[in-house]
Order: C-alpha cells, then structure tokens, then sequence
C-alpha cells in the first residue's frame, strides 16, 4: 500500500487552491439520476470516492464521462439497473444517496446496506423511516435495502437525527414526488445547501435548505444541470490547521468563510491571526506556537466533526492543555493512539480526549485508519523532528486531492513512496 513520508518542522508559507468538496460533489452528481437530460458538473475534484461514484453511476447504464480535467458530464435516460452493489457500497458510504433519486424517478431501488465504518456503526434508518414516510414500501433483506413506490407522495418528516446523507436522500426523494414535502430537523450543512441550489437549477421547487426546515413542492419532471460544486470546507480548514500548527502563512484560494466560522473562531483562539475575502481565507501564525483550544463538535452551524482529528493534532503541540469531545460520532479518535506514537499526551475518557501539549513531536511510523484521521497524521508529521511514514494512505485520497503535491508547494517535505 502506498505510504507517505514526511520530514516536519518547516513552517507552510504560500497559498494553495481549494478544490470542489467531497460531501457536496457526491449528492450532486447521485442527483444525476433525477433527470432524462445532459448534467455538466464543474469544478469536481480528484478523489477516489468521485471515481467510484462515475463507476456505480455508469453501472446502472448512465452515460458518464470526462468534459476536461476537472468536469464531468452524464446523462441518465437509459438506467437500466436501478442498483447499488456491496462490492461498491463498501467501498464508500455515500452510495447510498442513489436511494431517493432512483425510488423517485424509476420507481425501485435495491441497494446495499452501507454497513459501519471505522467511525461508527453509521445507522440509515432516518433514510428509511423518511422514505416510508413518502408512500415508500422498504424492506431490508440479504443486506440489502429493497424500496419501491408508484408515485410518491409529499409528506411531513421529522428526523430523529440531523442526518447530512439522510436530509440529502430525502430532499433528492422529494422533488419527484406528488404535492409538498416538509423535512423537519433537517441537516444545514453548506453541502446540503449546495445540492439545493443544484435541485432548483433543475427546476425543483425548495425552501429553507441550510435552516433545519426544508420545504419542497414535489415537480413531475427536472430539467439537467450545469452546475459548479462548492469549495471544499474541510480541505480548506486542514490547511489553516497545518499553517497554524507550523507557525506558517497561508491562503487558502477559493475557500468560503462563512462556511468554516466554527473553525476560524477556534484558530483565532489558538492566536492565529485570520484575514478573509469572498473566496478566499489567510492565516498568519507570525512563527508562534499555537494555543490549546477546547473544542466540541455538534452538526452544523456547530463545530464539525470532520475538524476534530485536525485539532485534537493541533493540541497535541499547542501551549496548554485542550479538551476534545466527540458528540457525533462514537468511534472517532483512532487517531489519538497514532499521534501518542509520535509522543503526544493525551488520555481518552469516554467521548472526551485530554490533551496536555508539549513542546516538540518526534516522528515514527504510523497507520492511516480513516481518512479525517489520516490527515491529522499528516498535520502531526509536518511538526514532528525527523522522519513520519504513515502507512495505508488511500484513506487520505478518499477526501484530498493530491495532498501531498499541495502540501509541497507550501514547503512541506512530504512525499509518496511506493507501497512498501
Ligand atoms: C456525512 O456523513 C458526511 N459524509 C461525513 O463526512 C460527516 O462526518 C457527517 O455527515 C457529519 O457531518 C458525506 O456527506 C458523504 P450523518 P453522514 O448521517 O450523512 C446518526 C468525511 O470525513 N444517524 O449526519 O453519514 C449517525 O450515526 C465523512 O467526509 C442515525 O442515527 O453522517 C451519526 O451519529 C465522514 N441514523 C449522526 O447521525 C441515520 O439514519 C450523524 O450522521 C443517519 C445518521
């Protein structure tokens, strides 16, 4: 398996490009099957989890091809096979956002259980109770999920969970069905407002996305689309970490603010001193050391989860002591026994991790486990004295485009060796 080496204590100065994000590129292109005409997606960044979404899609009979490096266009009339595989469903979660599009516009579904993940035992049942809830007959056998539906029916869902995938699958069921549909507690993730601002380029009819009540007119048919994804928040927020934790500068070119203001608060906390545009966001660490932050993550507005393993790195360094505390999900802090390899402190109670930062890290070799895990390592190994290798670097790929190259060109001495 390729590994990744890196030799730390060079601070990140430079700016670096934002790519498309991996949790709205998903949705957006699964929104694909909602329609019989032409989608162009731009912007789509280079992730193993986008190549396997071109697959499944191409699977079921869409067409699906590359426009230029980084656009995709797909065409949807001619999906035949209204499945999801396990031996792709197990390579990425998200498949199962082809549910509501496939059961609204063809009428069935069978897809693979997603199963669990490293992180979590990552239940779909709000996905389930809600398409029932939309006239849907579900039926889970076999591991695998078997919806079908004549026409469905707009309906009032009250999610139990905020679910990001589960409001997105739903909203996606949503804008094919008969009369209005209501999803209350809905996620506000930027990725969910995302795909909204895609649905109504195809002509659907929402309200609300990004509040926690979405309203939708359900249409009898979409038009395509031609649409541009969203800046990648998470890519955006792992830079300004690796900056802070270096003592660096950075811009980070074509990030959103408003879609990270948790986390600038939380630099800003740790002495960074932030300046932003329309699109684009710089962190000046001026060589300090960063001070420990207290951080605890919650759906969005609220911290994200996927910057917790970024910060709970930062700690590791910081000047003081910081306490972490994981609320979304139930197994996410694989990378807490990775980073005591490199001679952090930390001590895990519960959903909590103590972490009292010291001085200097020394590097070792480490296992990538998950992949926001994975780039804490990363973060952890730019620090480090000496040399880090971290082992099982698909992980990474999963969520970072070539990291490693934009890493470098902020002056990091990182690179890819073979598997070993
Ligand atoms: C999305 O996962 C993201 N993935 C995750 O990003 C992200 O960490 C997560 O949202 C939270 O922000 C994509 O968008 C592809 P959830 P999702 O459903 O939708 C419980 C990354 O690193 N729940 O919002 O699967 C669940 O157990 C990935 O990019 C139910 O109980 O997360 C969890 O505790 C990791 N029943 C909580 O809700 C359900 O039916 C939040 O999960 C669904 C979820």
């Amino acid at each position: 398996m390729a590994r990744i080496q890196i030799e730390g204590g060079v601070p990140l100065e430079g700016s670096v490009q934002i790519s498309g994000a991996k949790n709205a590129v998903l949705p957006i292109l699964m929104a694909s099957l909602l329609s019989k005409q032409p989608c162009r997606l731009k912007n789509v960044p280079h992730l193993k989890d986008v190549t396997t979404t071109i697959e499944l899609l191409a699977q079921m009979g869409a067409v699906v091809g590359l426009a230029d490096q980084f656009t995709i266009e797909l065409v949807a009339d001619s999906v035949s096979h209204q499945e999801a595989p396990y031996e792709l469903v197990k390579t990425m979660r998200a498949s199962i956002l082809v549910l509501g599009p496939l059961v609204a516009r063809f009428g069935r579904a069978k897809v693979s259980l997603p199963g669990g993940c490293a992180i979590g035992a990552r239940p779909v049942d709000q996905h389930l109770k809600g398409l029932e809830a939309l006239g849907a007959s579900v039926r889970v056998e076999s591991g695998y999920i078997q919806a079908t539906a004549d026409r469905l029916k707009g309906a009032k869902i009250v999610l139990d969970t905020a679910t990001v995938t589960g409001t997105e699958n739903l909203m996606m069921a949503a804008v094919l069905a008969e009369g209005e549909t209501l999803i209350e507690n809905a996620a506000q993730e930027p990725e969910v407002v995302d795909l909204a601002n895609c649905l109504i380029s195809m002509g659907a009819e929402i309200s609300g996305a990004g509040s926690n009540c979405i309203r939708i007119q359900g249409q009898a048919e979409l038009a395509g689309y031609d649409y541009s994804v969203l800046a990648d928040r998470i890519e955006a927020g792992t830079f300004l970490v690796a900056a802070a934790m270096t003592g660096g500068h950075v811009q980070a070119r074509g990030a959103v603010p408003d879609t990270l203001d948790s986390v600038l608060q939380k630099l800003e906390q740790s002495g960074a001193d932030i300046s932003t545009g329309e699109h684009w966001i710089e962190l000046n660490m001026h060589g300090r050391r960063p001070k420990a932050v207290d951080v605890s993550t919650a759906p969005f507005p609220g911290f994200p989860t996927d910057m917790q393993a970024q910060f709970t790195a930062l700690n590791a360094i910081a000047d003081g002591t910081g306490i972490v505390r994981e609320n979304v999900f139930e197994n996410r802090f694989m990378h807490v026994l990775e980073l005591q390899r490199l001679g952090a402190d930390m001590r895990l109670e519960g959903n909590t991790v103590i972490i009292r930062g010291v001085p200097k890290l020394t590097g070792a070799p480490l296992m990538a486990t998950d992949l926001r895990a994975s780039a804490s390592l990363v973060l952890a190994g730019l620090v480090a004295s000496d040399s880090t290798i971290i082992d099982r670097v698909y992980h990474i790929d999963r969520g970072y485009e070539n990291i490693e190259e934009k890493l470098g060109q902020l002056g990091a001495r990182i690179k890819r060796l073979p598997a070993g």
